[in-house]
């Protein structure tokens, strides 16, 4: 007897590592990252159409598996993703994802991608086009605290999206930052190293803070933050998981992402709970005020939320249309008579 074909619903585009990387690099990392900027400050504007709930967080004694949801009429799309700080000390990576974009009509997934590396494209494209409302006007210095596997991203970003070119970096370990001037030195950035996080921090218009430490560390002190300085800070974003001194939070104007979900796990945990802040998607429909003086301390208080995640998905599923960039997954059973699924396996003995 010959068996039926699958229907072509039943394979899902699947997105590697190596095609993610080859897409990424045939398009250029900053032409990549400007174009997913793009997608997310569109669905930012189109905040109210979205499902929106805190993500899912295990945690556990060394880190945090989050499953991240969202929908709007047309997709539903979720990011499996984990922290581990202490991972890279066993040559693990700290953050890991994948993630799904599906079909609302038909409930079917319509992509599967890799997301470690689209996360870091992500959050340095969010925390680049956050820079573009807060930033101060002709910043072009930014240092960066924290060189992990965020860092080259971010840089990236932010002279694509808001022109800076002179990077100030300081990390704990110096391998990390020896790592960090190789590889943008080698894209053309003026680099310099610090000492300290104080000394990276001078002359700086942006401060963006990336390290991973499972506690609240203090990166930066009130000291060290002076007037008109955007701070783009990223990890701080588990409950317990913070990077600034509150006394920062006290005189900055704070914008977020997703009350909700920032209150649990940004640096505002340190705050209380009905501590003022503003909300980024209606700065970015002019709503709300954006940075609104040469002498605000702004701070965007980033955790990373699943709207991020379902614009980079649908930038991916628009890109892949037609291109060799996935392979069709042998993902979901979907026999032709849909109530025959056990004539299906039986078929296939
Ligand atoms: N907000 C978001 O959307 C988002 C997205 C991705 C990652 N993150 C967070 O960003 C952080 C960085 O992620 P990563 O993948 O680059 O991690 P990573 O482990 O690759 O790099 C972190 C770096 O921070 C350094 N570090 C730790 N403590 C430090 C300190 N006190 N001062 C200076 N440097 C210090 C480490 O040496 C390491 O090089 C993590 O906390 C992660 O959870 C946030």
């Amino acid at each position: 007897m010959t068996r039926p074909d699958p229907s072509p619903l039943a394979f899902v585009p699947f997105v590697s590592v190596a095609n993610m990387m080859r897409l990424v690099n045939a398009t250029g990392t900053e032409s990549f990252i400007s174009e997913l900027a793009g997608y997310i400050e569109e669905d930012f504007r189109r905040w109210p159409d979205f499902d929106k709930t805190p993500r899912l967080a295990s945690h556990s004694r060394d880190g945090v598996i989050e499953l991240m949801p969202t929908a709007d009429a047309e997709n539903y799309g979720f990011k499996y993703v984990n922290g581990h700080p202490k991972n890279t000390r066993e040559g693990y990576q700290t953050v890991t994802a994948f993630g799904v974009l599906a079909s609302v009509a038909t409930g079917y997934p319509i992509l599967l991608s890799e997301m470690t590396v689209l996360t870091a494209l992500r959050t340095a494209a969010t925390s680049a086009l956050v820079g573009r409302y807060l930033a101060p006007k002709g910043a072009q210095v930014m240092a960066m605290i924290g060189n992990g596997a965020q860092c080259e991203f971010q840089a990236l970003a932010f002279r694509a999206l808001c022109g800076i070119d002179r990077l100030r970096l300081y990390d704990t370990d110096p391998a990390a930052t020896q790592k960090a001037r190789r590889n943008l030195a080698a894209r053309g950035f003026t680099v310099v190293i610090c000492k300290s996080a104080q000394e990276a921090v001078e002359g700086a218009e942006i401060i963006t803070t990336c390290t991973a430490d499972k506690q609240y560390a203090t990166i930066l002190t009130d000291n060290m933050v002076g007037s008109g300085q955007h701070i783009n800070a990223i990890g701080g974003d588990c409950p317990g998981k913070t990077e600034l001194h509150p006394d920062i939070l006290r005189r900055a104007e704070i914008f977020v992402e997703y009350p909700e979900q920032t209150r649990i796990e940004g640096e505002i945990q340190q705050l209380a709970p009905d501590h003022p802040v503003t909300e980024l998607w209606r700065v970015i429909r002019g709503e709300a005020p954006g940075r609104s003086s040469a002498e605000q301390i702004t701070l965007f208080d980033s955790v990373g939320f699943a709207i991020e995640d379902f614009s980079a998905l649908r930038y991916i599923h628009a890109k892949i249309g037609g291109t060799d960039f996935c392979e069709p997954l042998d993902m979901l059973a979907d026999p032709d008579d849909p109530r025959d699924l056990f004539g299906m396996l039986e078929r296939a003995r």
